[in-house]
């Protein structure tokens, strides 16, 4: 018998079993805690649950380490591409050259939108937020692929799961296109998946699109930074909209609007709107003392993170990479000299060292995006083309678990014991 957690409680004392990993801190097996002792644990925003058993990301947030399958992000986003991250990432392991061909062409063949959801577009405000409109998009897909809406059939998930990887940059350029008043374009599948995605929301039908082969790049390694984290707040929304079995446009849908949120995916669209108000380094301490100042609701956005207290690792990445894109582009920003010295000062400061606050993802992201081009509404929006493919791997892991059960958490009720109903003439 393996390792056993002892609990006393209300007069007894209980085993429950201790399960092991692959790597990483072990779990209290408490499935049939409710039944043997009859109650519940307490734990609001899951801080020390682990809500499923999952093959695809691994973090230790005090080493600031992330693996995918195993594979360090750091080698993924030197060396891959999101197209390989993706195959990783749904398969298990890194595919052959054939198999990434195959794997980008068959997402390359389903690339387009249906026409009559191009009209859906017309139904939003022009100045609606374009996550509105991938929340509203994403999910009519559910109406449009009756094909492929079997989740109990491996092959139907694979096809919803290409779909979705392959049409979420033409979704996206599109939110981006109606949003600033210009023709949409349709996709043009001789161009790699980023390369793509760029033409689709800088083109323009007047005049040949110039792919700029850094700028490509740089994209895509955001994409590969963003593919998957495992259980966040999106995605353990993916899980649980699909717990019931609903359809998966629908659970996608619901992880792009938890991401929406600035704790989440917001963070950057956030950080980088901090940044600009902050302006020059000179006005950095007052506002250091803001976040620190508890009757103040400032936080330093794109600073800490709930499994983080070391440097997110994908930060290091990003930070290289603005430097990249700013040279080729030949631009340079200000802001990000703003942003090298609020590191640097919130990294010296007691309060952010003590509470083990260091830059997350978010806090370079912007800066970046900014300079290729994208308004910050588009921010989190290019977060969630990106992490559809941990969503739709996390969904299926889930739906081939034949464990699976509908997530169905429990509480500890607060409110008034039961009272007899007083009609309202009478109260
Ligand atoms: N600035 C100032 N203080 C902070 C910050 C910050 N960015 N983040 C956390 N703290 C403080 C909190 O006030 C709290 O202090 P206390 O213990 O004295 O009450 C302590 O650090 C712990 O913070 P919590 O909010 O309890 O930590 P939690 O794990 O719940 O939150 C979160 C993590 C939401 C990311 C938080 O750090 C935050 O709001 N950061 C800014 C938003 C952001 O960048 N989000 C992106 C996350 S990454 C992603 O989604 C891709």
């Amino acid at each position: 018998m393996g390792d056993q957690a002892k609990l006393s409680a209300a007069g007894g004392d209980y085993e429950f079993p201790v399960l092991k990993g692959s790597v990483g801190p072990d779990v209290v097996d408490i499935r049939k805690m409710y039944g043997q002792t009859g109650m519940f644990t307490f734990d609001p925003g899951f801080t020390s649950t682990a809500s499923c058993e999952s093959a695809l990301t691994y973090i230790d947030g005090d080493e600031g380490v992330l693996l995918h399958r195993g594979y360090p992000i750091g080698q993924l986003a030197e060396n891959s591409s999101f197209m390989e991250v993706s195959y990783l990432l749904l398969n298990g392991e890194l595919p052959s050259q054939d198999e990434l061909t195959k794997f980008e062409f068959t997402i390359s063949r389903h690339t387009m939108l249906h026409e009559q959801l191009l009209q859906f577009y017309r139904g939003f405000r022009r100045d609606a937020h374009p996550m509105a409109v991938m929340c509203g998009v994403v999910g009519a897909l559910s109406a449009f692929y009756h094909d492929s809406t079997d989740i109990s059939d491996p092959q139907h998930r694979k096809i919803s799961s290409h779909r979705l990887i392959a049409k979420m940059p033409t979704i996206a350029a599109a939110a981006y296109k109606y949003a600033i008043g210009q023709p949409f374009l349709y996709p043009d599948n001789s161009l790699s998946y980023t390369g793509n995605f760029l033409r689709m929301t800088f083109g323009v039908p007047a005049e040949p699109f110039e792919l700029h082969p850094a700028v490509e790049k740089a994209m895509d390694r955001i994409f590969i930074l963003h593919a998957d984290h495992e259980q966040n707040a999106s995605t353990s929304t993916v899980r649980l909209a699909g717990s019931s079995g609903a359809n998966p446009f629908a659970c996608i849908a619901a992880g792009i609007a938890c991401l929406w949120g600035p704790a989440h995916g917001g963070a950057n669209e956030a950080a980088l709107n901090m940044l600009k108000e902050i302006g020059t380094p000179d006005k950095i301490p007052h506002y250091i003392e803001r976040a620190k100042d508890k009757n103040d609701p400032f936080r330093l956005m794109g600073f800490g993170h709930r499994v983080y207290k070391n440097y997110d690792p994908r930060a290091t990445v990003m930070q290289s990479t603005v430097r990249e894109v700013f040279d080729a582009l030949k631009v340079d920003d200000p802001l990000f000299e703003t942003a090298l010295r609020l590191e640097e000062i919130a990294l010296n400061d007691p309060y952010f060292v003590e509470k083990k606050l260091f830059p997350n993802v978010d806090f370079y992201s912007g800066i970046i995006l900014s300079a290729i081009g994208f308004p910050t509404t588009m921010f989190t929006v290019l977060f969630a083309l990106a992490r559809t493919v941990g969503w739709v791997a996390q969904w299926n892991e889930m739906i081939s678990d034949p464990g699976q059960k509908i997530g169905r958490p429990r509480q500890l009720y607060t409110g008034p014991t039961q009272r007899e109903y007083i009609p309202v003439d009478k109260r």
